[in-house]
Parts: structure tokens; sequence; C-alpha cells
């Protein structure tokens, strides 16, 4: 059988154009993509991730001029950050406009947009227009980082995974929005909140114990692999209480000096972008080794360290 996995950009665009579901690399984490204007194509994004209704999709563009025309209004700290950031990972929420529908901001007044940093995606979204995609992964799981990762979770559902090679920012977009005339941060990401304070000055971090509504990225228990996963400070002191154990660990950039089945450095040279690069692509690896747990050396605590962290918390958590 023909592989789902395929790199031409006419065929994606034939199949979005046609209101078909198809998956997108993007410079973050593959994305599940449908054009906003087909509505049973979003319904079916919801579907194929098993992803609650109540939390809404971003969308992608290719110009600034696009992102203008979804919007009613574009607050100026945030227009400032887009261009600086964009084509970039970092994702603004901002008043929606009529021509996004409420089904994909999951009836909220606003829209997380962004202009996506990757070639192929852009040339795909200049042809297609808008699109709205979450992460490809089923709800709960790790994000996909390669065009396998989304093939092998969707074995089935899915006409075309375009291939854009394994992702160069490896996590998640940053998202932002304005509120209380400030700008907040809503998920932490591939853009570090330092770069971010750079333009805008001091921000804040929304807090959804306060709110209302939840956003899922920002729920306890996300981005989890199958295997049980455990992050400390102390790796030794862990395989030598468990040293019958089938154990997988990660560290940042020195060998926790153990035995172990498994051991990945994820930057000798010590750089918290490449260990964000590999750290998705690592649990994927190492989900697959049938290990006992896998155990996680905690990054230092700034730039991109500091969004790496916070999804270890939530991948351990339960
Ligand atoms: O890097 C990324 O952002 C990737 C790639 C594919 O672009 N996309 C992604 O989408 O991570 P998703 O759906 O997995 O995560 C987007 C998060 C969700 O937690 C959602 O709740 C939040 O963005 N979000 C979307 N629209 C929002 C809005 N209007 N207000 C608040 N949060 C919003
Ligand atoms: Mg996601």
């Amino acid at each position: 059988m023909e592989s789902i996995i395929q790199s031409s950009i006419e065929k994606a665009s034939a199949l979005l154009i046609n209101g078909e579901v198809i998956a997108i690399p993007t410079e973050t984490v593959y994305g599940l993509a449908a054009s906003i204007d087909f509505p049973q194509a979003i319904n079916y994004i919801f579907e194929l991730k098993g992803r609650p209704r109540t939390n809404p999709l971003i969308v992608h563009v290719a110009t600034f001029e696009q992102a203008e025309k979804l919007c009613m209004s574009f607050p100026e700290p945030l227009k400032k950050l887009a261009n600086q950031f964009w084509p970039g990972s970092l994702t603004v929420v901002i008043p929606k406009s009529e021509l996004v529908s409420d089904q994909i901001t999951a009836g909220k007044s606003t829209v997380g947009i962004r202009i996506p940093n990757h070639p192929e995606l852009l040339k795909l979204l200049e042809q297609t227009g808008p699109i709205a995609a979450p992460s490809a992964n089923p709800f709960e799981r790790i994000s996909p980082t390669t065009a396998k990762h989304v093939a092998d979770y969707f074995p089935k559902g899915l006409k075309m995974v375009l291939d854009g090679g394994a992702c160069q920012a490896g996590i998640e977009s940053t998202i932002v929005g304005f509120e209380n005339n400030q700008v907040t941060v809503y998920r932490l990401g591939a853009i570090s909140i330092e770069a971010i304070e750079k333009i805008v000055g001091e921000v804040a971090f929304f807090d959804s114990e306060k709110s209302h509504f939840v956003t899922p990225g920002m729920s306890k228990k996300h981005y989890a692999p199958k295997t049980k996963t455990i992050v400390t400070e102390n790796i030794e002191d862990f395989v030598s209480k468990h040293s019958t154990s089938k154990i997988g660990i990660i560290v940042f950039e020195k060998s926790s000096g153990t035995t172990v089945s498994k051991e990945v450095i994820l930057s000798p040279s010590g750089s918290l972008h490449e260990a964000a690069q590999r750290i998705y692509l690592t649990l994927h690896e190492f989900d697959q080794l049938d290990l006992d747990c896998i155990v996680i050396e905690p990054l230092p605590n700034q730039g991109l360290g500091r969004s790496i962290n916070d999804r270890l918390s939530r991948a351990v958590h339960g």
C-alpha cells in the first residue's frame, strides 16, 4: 500500500481545497489541518484527535494581511511581537472577525493566529488560504515532530501527511494575548519569555485558576508518553533504588554516569534550542523501547529550558 507520507505540496493543497483533513509540517510540531471554510473538516479534526469541543484551534496564515482579515483588532504590543517573530513560533490571541467560525474558536470571541516558519507550509498556505490546525497528536499525547510520528498515531483516517522533515523548533508555539492592558502568556513555548520581554517589557502569566475557561494546553496532564515518566535532579539515587528496572534516562548536557538500558544527552554543547528540538523526538523514541520508566533531568529554568520544564511537568502528572 502506498504510504500516506508524501511530499507533494500540490496534492496537499488540492486535498485541503476539497475540504479534506491532512497533516502538515510546521517548524514547531506537526498539525492536523483543514481549511477554515469547511465546517465538516474542522469537525473531523476534533473527532480524530478526541479533542473536547471546548478547546479552540489556532489558525495558520501566510501573510500579515491575511492575519488582519481574521481579526477585529490587533493590539499594538501584539503587533510588535508578531512583527518581530513572524514567520515563527508565536501565536497571538486576538478578537476574531466573522471569517473565523465559533466552531474553530470553541465559542470564544478571540482567535489564535500565527504565520509559521516552514518553507513548504508557507507555499501551501499561499495556495489554500487560512488553515486551522492543532498539534497532530491524540488528546493528551506528545506532539509529533516527524511525519512518521503522525502516521504512527493515525494509521487510519488521514489521506496524507505532508512530509516536511523533522521539526526545527521541536516544541509548540508560545501563545500570548492582551488582557488588562498587558501582554499575557497563555502557554510557554518555542519563543522564550526573555525574547518577548525584550520587545514589550514585563509580561503577565495567565492564571487558569482564576478563569472560567480552561485552556487544555495548560491542563496539568498533557504531552504524556505511555511509559511512566519521572523528572528528578537525583538520577543516580533513583537508578540505585531501582536496579532491576529497565530505565531510559534523558539528561541535558552531561551523562548521568549510571549504567542503564538507554541514555540520551539532549545537547552535549549545552544548547537549550537543541534540547527543545530533541525532547519530543527522544520521548517518542523511548516510548517504543518497552522501558519500565523514563527518568528525566530538569533543564536550567531559563529561556527555552523553562518551556521544556513546563512540558515535562505535564508529562509526569498523574
Ligand atoms: O506550535 C503550535 O502552536 C502547533 C502547530 C501545529 O502550529 N499547534 C498547536 O495547537 O499546538 P494546539 O491546538 O495543540 O494548541 C493550541 C492551544 C490550545 O491549548 C488552545 O486551547 C489554545 O492554543 N488556544 C487556541 N485558541 C485560543 C484562544 N482563542 N484563546 C485561548 N487559547 C487558545
Ligand atoms: Mg496540542
